[in-house]
This record gives C-alpha cells, structure tokens and sequence, in this order.
C-alpha cells in the first residue's frame, strides 16, 4: 500500500532535557534561555522538530515529571514569556516545537491532589485513584516502578492512593469523565498557545484494571508487577480516541506515545492508520533487551541477534499498518555508543556513526536526544552522591541498604544502566563545565568534555556532528528514507546488521559491522548489483570498495571493518 504522506513522517525531532541543555543565569540549572541561545546549533544540526522535557511547574522529585501546575512555567527553567519567545523563535527558524504531556499523574502538590486528600467527599476525590485498607494493608501487592509499594497510606482520611511512580506522583482516575476534560481542555490551551504536538508520558499506563488485582513477584523485588493491570488496559483506546476527537484532531500536530509495556500489536492500535489514536508509538524492547535477575540493573552486553530481532519485528509488523518512531536514547537510557557501540577511544567515532546509520536508515521518524549527536557516553560514577537520580538513588538503598548486592556491583550496573547518564550536562565545549553553567552543574558534567564537545566537532569535517549532519540531510532529500520499505538481508549474522529500503524500483543497502573485528557480510558486490556508497564511516570508504581498501572485489564477500557502515545505492 502506498504510504501517505505526512509532516510528521519527514521530520527528524530533538529531545532537548532541559536541566542539562545550557544554563543562561549560572545558577547550575539549564533553563529556556539557554535553549534559546542554542537555536542556531539546532537549526545547524538540521532538525525539524525539538521535543521538550516538562519544564512545567514542579516540587522537581522526578526532575519536572511531577507535575504541580499544567499551565505555569517552572521558576528555574524562567518564565511563561520565555517560553513564548522560545516557541516564537523556534518558528521562525522554521523548526517545530512538541511538549511533553505527562497525565498519567500529577505531583502531590498540583492543587486537585491537595483538594483530594482532604477529605473523602470532596469534589476532587475521585481525580485520583483511593482504596480503602484491605486487612490493615494496601489494596494490593503493586511495587511503584520507582521501587518500594505503589500505594502510600494517608493519615489524614486513612486510605491509600495509587502511585505507579514516586510517591509524590499520584496517579490520576482517568475512569472520572471530569478529570479527562481538564486534560483535553489543557491540552487545547496549549495548542492555542501554537505548539505543534505532544510526547505523552506513560500514555499506555492511563486505563488501570479496575479489579486491581495482585501482580507476580519477579527480579527479587519484594512487590508485585503491575505491569499486566495498568498497561495497554480496558479503556485505553476508548480513552485516546476520545483524546483525538476532542483536541489531536483540532490541529496540525504530532503525537508520540511513550509505550510502556507496548508490544507491535499494541502499536498497530495505539497508532495505526485506521485507529484515531495517536501519530507513533515509542517502544523500549531494543533498549531493555538482556535484562539479569535484577531486571533492567545489570551490565551484560546486548546481543546482536537479539537486538536484530527486536528492530526486525517492529519494521516489519508495523509495515502499511503503522508508523515507527526510531531512537537509540532518551533521558531514561544510557548513552547508546557505550551499550550498543564501544566507547573506547579506538571505536567511539566509529560505532557511534554506526549506530546512527543502522538505526535512522530504517522506516520511523528518528529521535536524536541531546548530546547523542557527539557521541557523548556514559560517565563513571563512584560513590551514591555522584548520582540525582531518584529512581537510582532508591535503587541503591533497597539493594545495598538490605544487604543483596555490594555497593561495588550496585555502582557497576548504575554506571552501565543508570538515567543519569543521559543527564549530564551537554558539552558545549572545552571551557570549565564544558560551557553548559557559569556556577556549579546540578550534576557533574563527564570529565570528557575536554575532548568531546561541540565546539571540537563543528570544526572537523569528519565529526560524529558532521556525520549526523549528512544523515539528516539524506533524510530530508531521499524520499525511499522516508516512505521506502524495509527488508532485513537474510544472513544469519551475530555480528553484522545487513538491510535494504526500496521505493518503486529505487534500493538502498545499509550494512553495519557490531563488532571490533573485520567481518564478512555473506553479500558480494555483484549480488547487491552495486558497489556505490552514498555514505559510509570510515574516511576512505571509496577504497573499500575500490581496490586498496580491505579486500572488496565483484564477486567476494564485502569485508567490513570494525564497526564500519556502509550505505549502498544504485
Ligand atoms: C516516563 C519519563 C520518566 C519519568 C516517568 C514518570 O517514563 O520518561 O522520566 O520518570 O515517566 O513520569
Ligand atoms: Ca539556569
């Protein structure tokens, strides 16, 4: 079937976490000046679209996912002006502006969780989610997945509220008709203002299982999994559906689910062409792939097999049906170059560029998140006060403090898993804080930031900047990028990532080594029926394929070099 055309299937988007972008005041803290300052880079960089993190109102216990107050800037990230002038000059640099929407929860603080706590009868009870005890104890076994129970016990009217997150997160009662209009209504206020969409938080977890049943104790968490009873629950498309009639369809948006628990027959209703829902879905089997017995805590290496299955199904399945969001990283992963690539000095450059090539050549709309275009890598944290991250710092207390596992191996799965690593600030250049704060950062900037940083990068042709440079410029004037589809090469690889897009009867042929080791792709030349690169990693690709490179004749197999990608056209 002939895919349709849409904005928001061109667009490559950025994902700017405020905290860490640039801070303009010295206060530590980056903010919306400092992002305002930093258009040009963007517009540079060649983005279509930034996706803004919450730099709502907030008490900041989940860095701006606690919300307080919808409609009110955070102090620290500046003011409603601010934020209008960003937007302002956001388009008229042509570029697109998406704010997160988090309505899965609101902070303790937002004022309809202040009315509702105060008594049982009150208008604002039924916005969140209240359970009489069950013999002395919560409704049930559910851990919040930021550890400990997902119910905490109010003293003042003696029953418990559901927190699927922090404890200063309560979860909204999206049963209650009132509660979705004030959503849908704000929601609106923002598209009036002229945002052009939204990234919704945990949009998949909004429905809950109404019996709440208990959930199955796994990955030696004394709570049960939830999971199964609040993602992709009874109500959810009832309740997105009615999302899009009442506010996505009234304007010229784009909207990207987060997809906890989504799985490709999920997308295909959360985001299909025929379901009114949403544009795209954002899954996480690719990045939460060879969990250990503490779940996502853990440094085991990614297998390439699996990783290719996982990228494999979702271009596949969701082919004519629905379209793909592609990303490597986000605030909640670590650096992809030092999970999925190799950030030893040898390799950075390389499997950085690799990673790029073999994720945004696929089908999907591509996330860059900030600093991932340098190829920025997790940091080495030593001690607990190295990190901010809550979600890090219960973690550590529950496993260390209870004795399971030591704070060495503790600090060794942070340091390869943790959301902080996304987090430090961007590295702008070789200047003191990598020239992201005048003051002290709200956290440590990675000691690299001497040699990786922008500044370095912009002036040298052959940068992982440059590289994304030229790939998002291939986006933009190869439609086969956008709308070709995809094909995994049969070969049975461990090592190489091998595939093709066609549009009519125009190919491409992305081969992408994994490895630190020269590999044999299975493919000749002459099988493919061309031996032209329209871009590759290593500096004499041409070589390659030429004569003095690595052995490369017609009929042999294509040899690539460690972590080389190639891309062949006709
Ligand atoms: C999403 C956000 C994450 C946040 C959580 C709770 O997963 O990406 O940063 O902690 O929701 O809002
Ligand atoms: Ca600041």
């Amino acid at each position: 079937m002939e895919e349709q055309r849409a904005w928001w299937k061109e667009c490559v988007v950025y994902q700017i976490y405020p905290r860490s972008f640039q801070d303009s005041n010295g206060d530590g803290i980056g903010d919306l000046n400092g992002i305002r300052s930093r258009l040009d880079y963007l517009k540079d960089l060649g983005i279509d679209v930034i996706w803004l993190s919450p730099v709502y109102q907030s008490p900041g216990d989940d860095n701006g996912y606690d919300i307080s107050d919808y409609k009110a800037v955070m102090d620290v990230f500046g003011t409603m002006e601010d934020l209008d002038r960003l937007l302002a000059e956001i388009h008229e640099k042509g570029m697109k502006l998406v704010m997160d929407l988090v309505v899965n929860h609101t902070s303790d603080e937002h004022a309809w969780f202040v009315k509702s706590r105060r008594s049982p009868d009150n208008p604002y009870r039924d916005y969140y989610i209240w359970k009489a005890p069950v013999s002395g104890g919560p409704p049930n076994n559910w851990a919040s997945r930021f550890r400990g129970p997902a119910w905490e016990y109010d003293e003042g009217t003696g029953m418990y509220y559901l927190h699927i997150y922090s404890r200063k997160q309560p979860d909204l009662n999206w049963e209650n008709p009132r509660v979705r209009q004030e959503i849908y209504d704000m929601m609106a206020w923002w598209g009036d203002k002229g945002i052009d969409g939204f990234r919704m938080d945990v949009i998949s977890m909004l429905s809950k299982d109404q019996r709440f049943p208990d959930g199955v104790l796994k990955d030696g968490n004394p709570y049960g999994d939830g999971l199964p009873y609040y993602a992709n629950g009874p109500r959810i498309h009832e309740f997105l559906q009615e999302m899009n009639r009442e506010v996505l369809s009234r304007f010229d948006w784009m909207s990207v689910g987060e997809g906890v628990g989504v799985g490709t027959r999920e997308a295909v209703q959360y985001a299909g062409y025929e379901s009114h829902e949403l544009n795209m879905m954002f899954h996480f089997e690719h990045v939460e792939l060879n969990p250990g017995p503490f779940g996502k805590w853990n440094d085991n290496p990614v297998c390439l097999r699996e990783l290719k299955e996982v990228l494999n199904r979702w271009q596949t399945e969701l082919e004519g049906k629905a379209w793909n969001s592609l990303f490597w990283e986000n605030h909640d992963y670590p650096r992809a170059v030092s999970r999925f690539g190799n950030d030893s000095p040898v390799f950075w450059e390389l499997s950085a560029k690799m990673l790029a090539v073999c994720l945004y050549m696929m089908k999907g709309t591509p996330y860059i998140y900030q600093g991932q275009e340098l190829g920025m890598t997790n940091f080495q944290g030593r001690s607990i006060e190295d990190f901010q991250d809550i979600e890090i710092h219960n973690v550590y207390r529950e496993m260390v403090g209870s004795g399971r596992i030591s704070h060495e191996e503790m600090i060794r799965y942070i340091n390869h898993m943790g959301r902080d690593n996304a987090r430090t600030p961007m590295q702008w250049d070789d200047t003191a804080q990598a020239g992201f704060t005048e003051g002290t950062p709200w956290l440590g900037v990675n000691p690299n930031y001497t040699w990786l940083n922008a500044r370095e990068q912009a002036g040298r042709g052959d940068s992982v900047l440059s590289f994304y440079k030229q790939l998002i410029k291939l986006r933009h004037t190869m439609d086969i990028l956008v709308y070709g589809t995809y094909r995994l090469l049969p070969e049975e690889s461990g090592s190489v990532y091998a595939y093709e897009r066609t549009l009519g009867d125009e190919r491409l042929t992305v081969l992408c080594n994994f490895t630190d080791q020269t590999q044999r792709c299975g493919l000749s030349c002459r099988a493919l029926g061309t031996d032209n690169v329209l871009i590759g990693n290593y500096p004499d690709q041409s070589g390659t394929f030429r004569g003095d490179g690595p052995a490369l004749h017609e009929e042999e197999d294509i040899c690539l070099r460690p972590y080389e990608a190639i891309v062949l056209t006709q």
